[in-house]
């Protein structure tokens, strides 16, 4: 179901399947760490009894208005402007332990793709920004415009998997100074040397910007680790991821928890055992009718582990 806040729709994926699965007591204590258009925390508020209490948390400063609004009207919802990096600070403020569940919903959601002042979209010209906290950090045009061009090569390899890493770049370098979003798309057209561009490629291109201007890589690292760290026992952590890398992210991660494999667990919370958790839901895809109405779905993919005792 699209949301309607601010006029800029966001379909929330894998709806039901995440809500229920992080459900797991109706009187708890919960956190959307993604906040967004609020989809995945409406749903899950439907389920909730009047003492339950729901934190909701973004970078994103038209996330947290939105989380705002809703927080005017339902007694349950508190609202934090930080990034799920922070979330057992934050919650411990806020005086929230032994949570039931997290949900996080990593990525962009369709207002920050659709607003093309936000520079995220590749088919929209606007401002070359970039960030989610707009607030923090240096834009995707201070940093394509300042990195040298090894940098970038690795930036657009690592994170956008991208073979012509080493062509785009020398292309932006070439083309400097980047203000717009098609500034980016022309030096990326220069790189295909008269060939046809995929829309991959600039979907590519455009993602390994965004993970680098934002650290999103970073964030999920620590946002893991501090989620899973703040759940009670028989708390259940689920997270949706977009891509390859985040995707191997969390399954190591939670595999880690799981299986407790020595190799595995130096990459995990220190000190946390192997059996630390079990496996709720893995790998889960949206169905074909999903992708059909939401094609932003397709790269989805859900996880959910619950914390042993
Ligand atoms: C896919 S959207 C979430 C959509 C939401 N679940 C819904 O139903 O509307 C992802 C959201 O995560 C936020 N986000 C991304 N990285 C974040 C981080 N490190 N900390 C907090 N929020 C983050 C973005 O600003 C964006 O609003």
């Amino acid at each position: 179901m699209p949301c309607p806040s601010d006029g800029m729709p966001h379909t929330p994926v894998l709806l039901d399947e995440l809500v229920s699965a992080v459900t797991t007591d109706p009187t708890g204590r919960y956190v959307d760490a993604t906040y967004g258009g609020g989809g995945h925390s409406r749903a899950l508020l439907a389920g909730l009894q009047p003492q339950a209490r729901l934190l909701a948390m973004d970078r994103d400063e038209i996330a947290v208005s939105n989380a705002r609004r809703l927080a005017q009207t339902d007694s349950r919802v508190m609202v934090e402007h930080a990034s799920f990096s922070r979330i057992g600070e934050v919650a411990r403020i806020r005086g929230l332990r032994q949570i039931s569940g997290v949900m996080m919903d990593v990525g962009v959601s369709g207002h920050q793709l659709d607003a093309a002042e936000r520079g995220f979209s590749y088919m929209r010209d606007g401002p070359l920004d970039m960030r989610m906290d707009r607030k923090q950090g240096v834009t995707a045009a201070q940093w394509l415009n300042s990195a040298e061009e090894e940098d970038l090569t690795e930036v657009f390899r690592r994170y956008g998997e991208e073979r012509q890493a080493a062509r785009v770049a020398r292309a932006v370098v070439r083309r400097r100074p980047l203000a717009r979003t098609f500034d980016l798309v022309a030096a990326i057209r220069e790189a295909a040397m008269g060939h046809q561009v995929h829309r991959q490629t600039l979907a590519r291109v455009f993602q390994a910007v965004r993970i680098h201007v934002n650290d999103e890589i970073d964030q999920l690292d620590e946002g893991l680790d501090a989620a899973f760290a703040c759940l009670g026992s028989g708390g259940r952590l689920g997270v949706i991821s977009f891509h390859s890398i985040e995707h191997r992210m969390v399954r190591r991660r939670f595999r880690a928890w799981v299986q407790g494999d020595p190799v595995l667990r130096r990459v995990s919370i220190p000190g946390e055992p192997g059996g630390a958790a079990r496996h709720i839901v893995r790998n889960a895809r949206p169905s074909g009718a999903e992708v059909a109405a939401n094609p932003r779905a397709q790269s989805a993919m859900l996880q959910v582990v619950e914390k042993c005792a």
